[in-house]
């Protein structure tokens, strides 16, 4: 097939809501776009372990830390399958490794704040994985094949992170004065950052219109957000907890709440390593992965004796 021919067949399939598969003709953007979103979301699975990791050891029960425990693999395996999708439209999982360890690499902004209660499990759980769904059922969608595979098994398991989260949350908005006041700061601490997860506004956005164009997001991130605010309030309230916008009002028309908007200087800030935590995190990867060294040595020599008793 020549060019216009490849070119026409990859839109076709869009159009018919197929799948692009890995052997596909693409667009070069296309695949550029993916292996930036794709390894994006890797690496926030991956740093996102860090500060839940910081509260295993401290969980208040042994089965808090069971809970906590399973969760934070799971966001582990979460970064495998990613990084996997990523290395199906031909980069390897060195370099992108590479990425992420050199800076050069984004993820996720709210992983660069600090987690300073017990609580901040729960509003983590709650509200950042709720987030994170929101954005995630839609991406079983996605055109492209891996990636929406991948998000299948990812989904699952998230909304039962949400729910370890909110039940974390509600048992401490019903436990002592202490304990209340402990789940509406992490709340207080939380709610803003994760608005922002979404991403800024349509009108900002730089990557938005070929992600809807080429059908690997199908809902913006202004639409995204506004759901997450419309099943996020209800939940506090029913808890007690109070979200901390005043801005926050009912609105009939829209069927749907009017909220405040972030403060998008703090979000450009931290995304460009300005953050509470942003050294810390990217610290904590570095020394994972010189701790690592000798496993990868000893996997690769492993590796080519296997292949010499073979042989
Ligand atoms: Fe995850
Ligand atoms: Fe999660």
């Amino acid at each position: 097939m020549d060019a216009t021919a490849l070119a026409a067949n990859f839109e076709n399939k869009l159009a018919k809501n197929e799948n692009i598969e890995p052997k596909d003709w693409m667009p070069d953007n296309y695949r550029k776009h993916l292996i930036r979103q794709i390894s994006q979301h890797a690496h926030s699975e991956v740093v996102g372990m860090l500060p839940e990791g910081n509260w295993i050891t401290r969980a208040p029960s042994l089965r808090r830390k069971m809970v906590l425990l399973a969760k934070v693999q799971d966001e582990g395996g979460h970064g495998l399958y990613l990084y996997s999708a990523a290395e199906t439209l031909g980069i390897s999982r060195e370099e992108l490794l590479h990425q992420l360890l050199s800076g050069k690499a984004k993820y996720s902004s709210i992983f660069n704040y600090p987690t300073l209660s017990w609580a901040d499990m729960g509003a983590i759980g709650w509200l950042v994985d709720g987030a994170a769904i929101m954005n995630q059922v839609m991406l079983q969608r996605t055109s492209y094949g891996p990636y929406a595979r991948a998000m299948v098994r990812i989904c699952k398991e998230e909304s039962f992170h949400q729910r370890q989260g909110y039940e974390i949350m509600s048992v401490l908005a019903a436990g002592s004065p202490e304990q209340k006041a402990m789940a509406q700061d992490a709340l207080n601490r939380f709610w803003w950052p994760t608005l922002m997860m979404f991403g800024p506004s349509d009108a900002n956005s730089a990557n938005s219109e070929n992600a809807i164009k080429w059908k690997i997001k199908r809902e913006s991130n202004d639409q995204l957000r506004q759901r997450f605010v419309n099943q996020t309030i209800p939940q506090a309230e029913l808890i007690g907890l109070t979200i901390p916008d005043a801005q926050l009002k009912w609105n009939e028309a829209k069927q749907g709440y009017d909220f405040g908007e972030p403060d998008w200087e703090e979000f450009n800030q931290v995304i460009h390593g300005n953050g509470p935590c942003n050294k810390e995190r990217l610290g904590a990867r570095l020394k994972a992965h010189d701790d690592g060294k000798w496993v990868r040595e000893a996997a690769a020599a492993y590796a080519s004796k296997r292949k010499l008793v073979a042989a």
